[in-house]
């Protein structure tokens, strides 16, 4: 089902606090219920009724308060969002919610309530414990001070409850927008699904076959698999399979699915280059072209020990990957001639199969010197997905792109993305809960830009936005084929 992002909304940024003010009967409850999790409301009236002998019990207040402060203080120190659901007519208990968001980095937004008096009076008669008149009487002029004080009070926003609300991720501003441009005119964006997690059961080749089967019905345009001997401490457990990734994608190339097939990334560590030019080949002649090869330095020193593999210094594996590089374009050109190149001489060049079409060597890694390799060398570079980075990264790979006398357009950028996906925001919380381990939830959210559907739509657009061709998608939760449904319209909107 294809997403629908609403214009003319007003956002509200997520995780944030969010402090309404408003009259006895002027919607508060019922916007706050409508918009957030019940764990994330924090209401005078119920914590009455946990302190004292119900909701209206006054004598409660004081309790209610100090615990309602207690439980504000504690969610916004962890930056997990909080709805402060009280009258909020006083300007010191405004200034002290407000104090705690500044505090914690999180954006504070007041909401108000002007509803019209006549409406919150007759809401109020119809209750079954209404507030005498008198006092809603002070509650309305008091709201209608109030409406010019938030305004001065720091809020980075003030909104109003009458108004349509969505939230957007605080962690990808510009989203909403942009998610809203998507929708309008449309870009291009090619996705491709890495495989890093291998929940297979008693069935590897079953389940590999599943997961790519729904891969290319979600409208992937191909599958990447991670080159590790074990599996990394950011993805699993190390007793985890984690299959071998040419011999893998070996079994994908048998498939009739039409998708491109290749890693992200294989290290230059592992194998000997003239070895890998011949593998890569090989898979791209029995895939009948659509091999790709995403290769690295490497990174992880215990998978080399527990290999019997040497893992030489970090400017070591640089210079190695530079010469991979050029060892996968002598042996992938036509003919047998020998080869003479700046690190690699070879007395003849006989690798047959040969690649059927060009095979695109991404390099993996934002590192200045490994920019610098990308830029000279190769077809792709893969960077980090989160716009900051992206903006920080770019300009330095097209500065090297002009050094080395290339197009930058001749570069395609890329980047590697694990984003939390969920059917709402209440699914998208619960699958943070789930996957983020000892790191806090807000940060594992923003880390993995969790959110829905349009969420991500509005980011990946922002990606497109800055000249970014695919994204390798790797869902955090993939157990199986049915988890790439809800990448589909995401994926889809971009086709
Ligand atoms: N209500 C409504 N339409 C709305 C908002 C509220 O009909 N758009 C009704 C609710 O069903 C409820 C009453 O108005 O019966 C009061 O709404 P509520 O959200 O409870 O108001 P609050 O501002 O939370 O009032 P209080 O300060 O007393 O908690
Ligand atoms: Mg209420």
């Amino acid at each position: 089902m294809p997403v629908t992002v609403n214009a003319g909304t007003q956002l509200i940024p997520d995780p944030a606090l969010i402090v309404l003010v408003g009259a006895a009967g002027s919607g508060k409850s019922t916007w706050a219920a409508r918009h957030y999790l019940p764990t994330e409301i924090v209401s005078s009236d119920r914590l009455r009724a946990v302190v004292g002998s119900g909701e209206h019990d006054l004598d409660a207040s004081d309790d209610a308060f100090s615990l309602l402060e207690h439980i504000v203080a504690a969610r916004v120190g962890r930056r997990l969002t909080t709805v402060v659901d009280t009258l909020g007519l006083s300007p010191d208990r405004r200034r002290g919610y407000l104090a705690h968001a500044r505090r914690a980095g999180l954006p504070a937004v007041a909401v108000l309530f002007d509803t019209d008096a006549a409406v919150c009076r007759q809401r109020n008669r119809s209750r079954d414990r209404s507030v005498p008149a008198a006092v809603l009487d002070a509650q309305l002029a008091q709201v209608r001070d109030t409406g010019g004080q938030l305004a001065a009070e720091g809020w980075d926003a003030v909104l109003r409850g009458s108004a349509g609300h969505e939230t957007e991720p605080a962690h990808s501003p510009g989203s909403r927008g942009a998610a809203l441009r998507q929708q309008d005119r449309p870009a291009g964006l090619e996705f491709i699904l890495q495989i890093s997690r291998f929940g297979w059961g008693e069935d590897p080749a079953g389940w590999l076959r599943s997961v790519a089967s729904a891969a290319a019905e979600a409208g992937f345009a191909g599958l990447a698999l991670m080159d590790h001997l074990i599996q990394i401490p950011q993805v699993g457990r190390s007793w985890e399979p984690i299959p071998e990734p040419w011999v893998t994608l070996g079994l994908l190339a048998g498939l009739d699915n039409g998708l491109r097939l290749g890693t992200l990334v294989t290290p230059v560590t592992f194998r000997p280059p003239g070895v890998l030019a011949k593998t890569v080949a090989t898979l791209d002649a029995l895939s009948g072209g659509r091999a790709f090869c995403g290769i690295g330095a490497g990174w992880w020193a215990r998978e080399h020990a527990a290999f019997g593999l040497p893992f030489p210094s970090a400017g070591t594996r640089l210079a190695m990957l530079e010469t991979e590089i050029e060892m996968l374009r002598a042996l992938w050109q036509p003919g047998t001639k020998a080869y003479r190149g700046r690190h690699v001489h070879l007395p003849e060049t006989t690798c047959y199969p040969r690649p059927v079409t060009p095979i695109p060597v991404i390099v993996g890694g934002s590192g200045e010197r490994t920019l610098g390799i990308a830029a000279r060398l190769a077809d792709g570079c893969n960077l980090p997905s989160d716009v900051a980075s992206l903006d920080a990264r770019l300009p330095v790979l097209q500065a090297h792109c002009a050094r080395a006398g290339r197009d930058p357009a001749e570069v395609t950028v890329t980047v590697l993305d694990v984003p939390v996906i969920g059917r709402d925001r209440e699914h998208a919380a619960a699958l943070v809960e789930s996957l983020r381990g000892p790191t806090e939830a807000a940060a594992f959210a923003r880390r993995h830009h969790a959110g829905v559907a349009a969420d991500h739509i509005g980011r990946y657009r922002l990606l497109a936005e800055r000249g970014v061709s695919a994204v390798f998608v790797s869902l955090p939760d993939l157990a199986g084929p049915g988890d790439l449904a809800r990448l589909a319209p995401v994926v889809g909107s971009f086709a």
